[in-house]
């Protein structure tokens, strides 16, 4: 049911940061903070789902988090492979669409091969997309994104005339997230009020909003807060207050 606010973001992006504190915090190991993250991120794509929210991005593996112990790299991979396919069934039953976002190449086979299937046995929904951030980087991305536009210019008949012609919106064509709607509402749960790497294009215009809460403790509650704060924002996009309202 959707609910009755007035500005829904149709794009919201997650920053589930706290797991390990959690873990730590009530004397477990931290993949079992994981374990839990895991299952709280499946609650908040229905929760997302159910609020009319299009569009969900969660991060669940940097392009740095590679630098953590070897062990837990191991076991946030291994969780990946046997938690997605078990999640299938029940995508599909609420009409989530899964999509990666990052390096995904470079992931172990087995994760890659969960997620090739995951894709293909739910790409026909269209409740809501749920965007998987793996192995993903802003700063990769914008990297990836120049590369992208410098071959398309060596390319061209004209290459400085293709290089002259990009601009702050139609560079966006040539990012991983091209064919994403733009992040509205940024979260990041765990306390920490920073960005770490995550949308970097994205986050010039979306709204951010933090919390302290570990991620596996992240409510209903909490998730609902952020969408009645983010519809209480005036997104101004440079124009004054004034202006915003008389084009209402
Ligand atoms: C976020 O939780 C999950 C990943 C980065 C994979 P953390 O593991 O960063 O948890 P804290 O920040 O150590 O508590
Ligand atoms: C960001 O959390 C990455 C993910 C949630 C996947 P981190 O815990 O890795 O971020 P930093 O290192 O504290 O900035
Ligand atoms: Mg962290």
């Amino acid at each position: 049911m959707a609910r009755d606010i007035p500005h829904i973001p149709g794009h919201v992006a997650v920053i589930m940061d706290g797991n390990g504190r959690w873990a730590r915090s009530r004397g477990f190991p931290r993949l079992e903070g994981h374990r839990r993250g895991a299952a709280r991120a499946r609650e908040v794509v229905e929760w997302a789902a159910d609020a009319g929210v299009r569009c969900i991005s969660l991060f669940a593996f940097s392009t740095e988090n590679w630098a953590r112990p070897p062990r837990e790299v191991r076991g946030l991979m291994s969780l990946l492979a046997t938690m997605l396919p078990r999640e299938v069934p029940a995508m599909n039953e609420n009409g989530v669409r899964l999509r990666v976002l990052g390096a995904v190449e470079a992931l172990p086979e087995r994760a890659r091969r969960v997620l090739d299937e995951a894709l293909e046995a739910t790409r026909g929904n269209e409740r809501i997309d749920l965007v998987l951030c793996l192995n993903y980087g802003g700063r990769q991305e914008i990297l990836a994104g120049v590369r992208n536009a410098c071959r398309e210019a060596m390319r061209a008949d004209d290459p400085d005339a293709v290089l002259a012609a990009l601009d702050a919106v139609n560079f966006r064509q040539w990012l991983w997230c091209a064919d994403l709607p733009e992040v509205d509402l940024l979260i990041r749960t765990g306390g920490e009020r920073r960005i770490s790497n995550f949308y970097l294009w994205d986050a010039a215009y979306a709204e951010l909003f933090f919390s302290d809460r570990y991620w596996p403790d992240f409510s209903r509650e909490d998730f609902l807060a952020a969408l009645d704060d983010y519809a209480r924002r005036e997104r101004r996009f440079g124009r004054t207050s004034e202006q915003v309202r008389k084009a209402r």
